[in-house]
């Protein structure tokens, strides 16, 4: 029986994660202070608008992050092993083996000149001496197991062959084919029809629940995480401003931005619901606010929030990044200005 979500072992831990980006005219901060840890068959959704670090702290985990971005501080630990001084053999065997990702685009990661029966050979063959049958069969289950009609032969189509949702389908399953420990999903379905959205994610929580794989689901959409995620880490600005177990934090949010993006979900709850939208946008990230970076868009805002909030414990495994944290009742209440 594969390892499920035990809330025991930790296979990924993230500690104050700060990712930049250095011109010769500014420094972006793109991940500022973020922390968590991943237990083995959980999945965490990363959830935020446009520009709030999700991707960013994805790559950071992959070591991909290109220049001039660069990790300037913090620790990951696969593990228990620092990735911040692994070498490049032992990372690329990492990234190929044991953590893979997803990414937003499928056509960055997949080759154009190559047929996807190559491509998956290739994900094989990178880490272990296989033969050509096994190679073959293993690819043609895993795109069987994403519900890939015809496995034999999309083996020999080419990606331009493939509609989007059987794009994306192919990187799921050269991600899942080693079986990792740790799957990053970049919000792979979000290009798709909402059908095929629902039934790529159905396909890749049964999969995940079956190898024991932990996932990292990176999504703008609360709706989505709330369905799939064991654990919510809500991202503002570089920054993780509210994380906590998904039923309680939908239920209850403790941070004014949490409960803005939930009020943006048709039926979500009913007393959110009824709250004013958010207004406003994120702000650029090499022009953050002084002091709590949700400030300009936060109602509560006072002159309490004009120092830098730290996370801080709320409730059983749930921190808050935030002053004034909502109360139970007026995380729901109807018609509630937050
Ligand atoms: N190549 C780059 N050069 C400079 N800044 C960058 C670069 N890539 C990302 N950033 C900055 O990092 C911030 C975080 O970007 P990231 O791609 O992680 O956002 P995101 O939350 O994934 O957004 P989206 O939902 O649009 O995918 C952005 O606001 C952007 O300003
Ligand atoms: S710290 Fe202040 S401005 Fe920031 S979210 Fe909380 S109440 Fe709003
Ligand atoms: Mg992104």
């Amino acid at each position: 029986m594969a390892p499920r979500f035990d809330g025991a072992t930790v296979v990924l831990s993230v500690d104050r994660l700060r990712t930049v980006f250095e011109t010769a005219a500014q420094t972006v901060v793109a991940v500022d202070d973020v922390s968590f840890r991943l237990h083995q068959g959980e999945v965490l959704g990363l959830v935020g608008e446009s520009g709030s670090g999700k991707s960013m702290t994805g790559h950071s985990i992959m070591g991909l992050v290109d220049p001039p971005g660069r990790i300037a501080d913090g620790t990951i630990l696969y593990r228990g092993e620092d990735l911040g001084h692994a070498s490049e053999d032992r990372l690329r065997e990492i990234r190929g083996n044991h953590v893979a990702m997803v990414f937003q685009d499928p056509m960055t990661s997949l080759s154009p000149t190559l047929s996807i029966g190559a491509q998956l050979a290739g994900v094989l063959r990178a880490h272990r001496r296989i033969g050509r049958r096994e190679i073959r069969e293993r690819s043609v289950e895993m795109l069987r197991r994403l519900d890939i009609p015809s496995p034999e032969a999309r083996l020999r189509a080419y990606p331009h062959e493939l509609s989007g949702g059987m794009r994306q389908r192919v990187c799921i399953a050269a991600a899942m084919l080693n079986e990792p420990d740790v799957l990053i999903a970049d919000e792979p379905t979000t290009a798709l029809d909402v059908t095929t959205q629902a039934q790529i994610l159905e396909e890749v929580r049964d999969l995940c629940r079956n190898t024991g794989t932990a996932v990292i689901w990176i999504s703008h959409d609360l709706a989505v995480i709330g369905a799939l995620a064991n654990r919510v880490a809500v991202m503002y600005a570089g920054q993780i401003v509210e994380t906590g177990p998904v039923a309680e934090l939908l239920a209850a949010p403790r941070h004014p931005y949490t409960r803005a993006l939930l009020s943006a979900i048709p039926g979500a709850n009913r007393g959110v619901r009824r709250l004013p939208q958010l207004t406003g946008e994120v702000p650029a990230i090499g022009d953050v606010p002084t002091g709590c970076r949700f400030r300009p868009r936060c109602a509560r805002a006072d002159a309490a929030c004009e120092a830098p909030p730290v996370l801080v414990a709320c409730g059983i495994g749930r921190e808050v990044r935030c002053v004034h944290p909502l109360s139970d009742a007026d995380a729901t209440i109807d018609g509630a200005i937050p």
